[in-house]
């Protein structure tokens, strides 16, 4: 039979209270958390909070929990890895753990096997080490990158970020020689283009606007992209976007680094989202699931492209054994049937919340790929006007009713769990939303 979640104090509860407290008293205050959520365990897609309440979780740690809380594998292999070596450094020594992964991943990533890979701790780490080495190579100091895109918050990956203004401000200058276009969101076309045209006006923007004014395309390195952006709201580009960039890219000899930190490791229903395109990025960058919530980043290309020298960058716990042990059991669950179920799941998911758009009008648009699925809420169908306050209703009553989700940008409601989520959990997630969005 399938849990059900179990609220049994008021939220949050009396030992919860204590630790929010010190929480308030002790940590940073910069982060995000809307509602109070003090988690002591988790197994597969429920955790439990420090007062004994159950929550089904549809957020999986920010898209991170590929296999669930605490698998029983990963907790298997990472205890005896922990018991074997936790720590050496990869930047001046040499382990299997880290070999035997960064094999695996130049074999699964997109395009031929001749592939190396760095590797970092997280996702702004992957992506940093991607545009250092597309401007080592190319020697050129120009990136083009997408309004809406989130790549981290470390200065390079902040610079090539635009999802908030609050994840910049007061923090310039930033890294210069960036320049942000439009992501072709189809919901929402930017300057109320058709969004059958949408692909051509950003390709015509790009080419005659600002590769003549601002960026001369001879001095760009890289075009960096999120296949689907996540932070920005889960947008879905139409399907000759990608294909068409590379075209450009391929004209001017620009990389395209592909920021797959949110839509990797199978989430989509494919290994990488950018196999839906059809194309072949010149670097891919990973992190979040990789590695069943161990820290871990690494960004992936050719052997031809990452051949810089010894010394240029390297990081004294990327890659640390535990969280390699952990990634590689993490890739063997995914071929052995999560990237199907993701699928699967996934397109059932989509198409039961698609059916609540005809109950409820504030549901402007439901879209995604696989287990990545927003639902994006809007004043009304007509006017298309962001609801972010009913949105972060509907989140935070949620939660009260046990039931886990996140937002993604300033309207949508983010559907991100584990991989190895049932239709049986979908169906219990689903009767709660049902339930919430009806007593708004
Ligand atoms: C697409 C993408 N890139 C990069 C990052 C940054 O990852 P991290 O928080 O591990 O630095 C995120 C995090 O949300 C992301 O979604």
């Amino acid at each position: 039979m399938t849990l059900k979640p179990e609220i049994k104090t008021s939220l949050p509860g009396p030992k919860a209270q204590e630790l929010l407290k010190k929480d308030e008293e002790f940590i940073s205050p910069s982060y995000t958390r809307s509602y109070p959520a003090v988690i002591e365990r988790g197994e597969g897609v429920w955790v439990y909070d420090v007062d004994g309440n159950r929550f089904l979780d549809m957020a999986a740690g920010i898209a991170v929990l590929t296999t669930g809380h605490c698998h029983p594998e990963i907790v298997k292999a990472v205890q005896e890895q922990a018991a074997k070596l936790i720590h050496m450094s990869g930047t001046d020594f040499y382990y299997p753990y880290q070999i035997e992964l960064a094999e695996k991943l130049a074999e699964i990533a997109p395009g031929a096997k001749n592939k190396r890979v760095f590797f970092a701790n997280s996702g702004t780490e992957a992506n940093e080490a991607a545009l250092k080495l597309a401007r080592f190579k190319t020697r050129r100091p120009y990136f083009i990158a997408f309004l809406g895109a989130f790549h981290g918050r470390t200065f390079g990956s902040m610079s090539i970020s635009a999802s908030k203004a609050i994840h910049r401000r007061y923090f310039a200058p930033l890294v210069p020689q960036i320049f942000h276009i439009p992501y072709p969101n189809p919901y929402r076309p930017f300057l109320g283009v058709a969004p059958e045209k949408l692909t051509d006006a950003i390709i015509d923007y790009l080419e005659n606007y600002i590769f003549t004014t601002i960026a001369p395309p001879e001095e760009v390195a890289a075009f960096v992209f999120e296949p689907i952006q996540g932070e920005g709201g889960y947008i879905v580009p139409p399907a000759d976007f990608f294909p068409k960039l590379k075209q450009i890219a391929e004209k001017y000899d620009i990389l395209l680094i592909d920021d797959e930190v949110q839509t990797g490791m199978g989430r989509t229903g494919r290994m990488f989202a950018i196999e839906y395109f059809g194309i072949i990025p010149d670097i891919v960058t990973v992190a979040k699931g990789i590695a069943s919530g161990f820290p871990l980043g690494a960004a992936i290309a050719r052997k031809s492209l990452m051949d810089w020298e010894s010394g240029t960058h390297a990081s004294t716990f990327g890659g640390n054994p535990v969280s390699c042990v952990a990634a590689l059991k993490t890739i063997e669950l995914l071929e052995k049937g999560l990237v199907e179920n993701a699928r699967e799941v996934g397109t059932y998911l989509k198409a039961e919340l698609t059916k609540l758009m005809d109950e409820f009008e504030f549901i402007g648009d439901v879209r995604g790929l696989g287990l990545m699925v927003g639902v994006e809420i809007v004043k009304d169908r007509t006017s298309k006007k962001p609801d972010p306050s009913l949105r972060n209703k509907i989140v935070d009553n949620a939660f009260y009713k046990g039931l886990i989700l996140l937002g993604a940008g300033p309207n949508t409601v983010r559907w991100c769990p584990a991989l190895t989520v049932t239709k049986e959990e979908i169906n219990v997630a689903l009767e709660i939303f049902r339930e919430v969005l009806k007593n708004l």
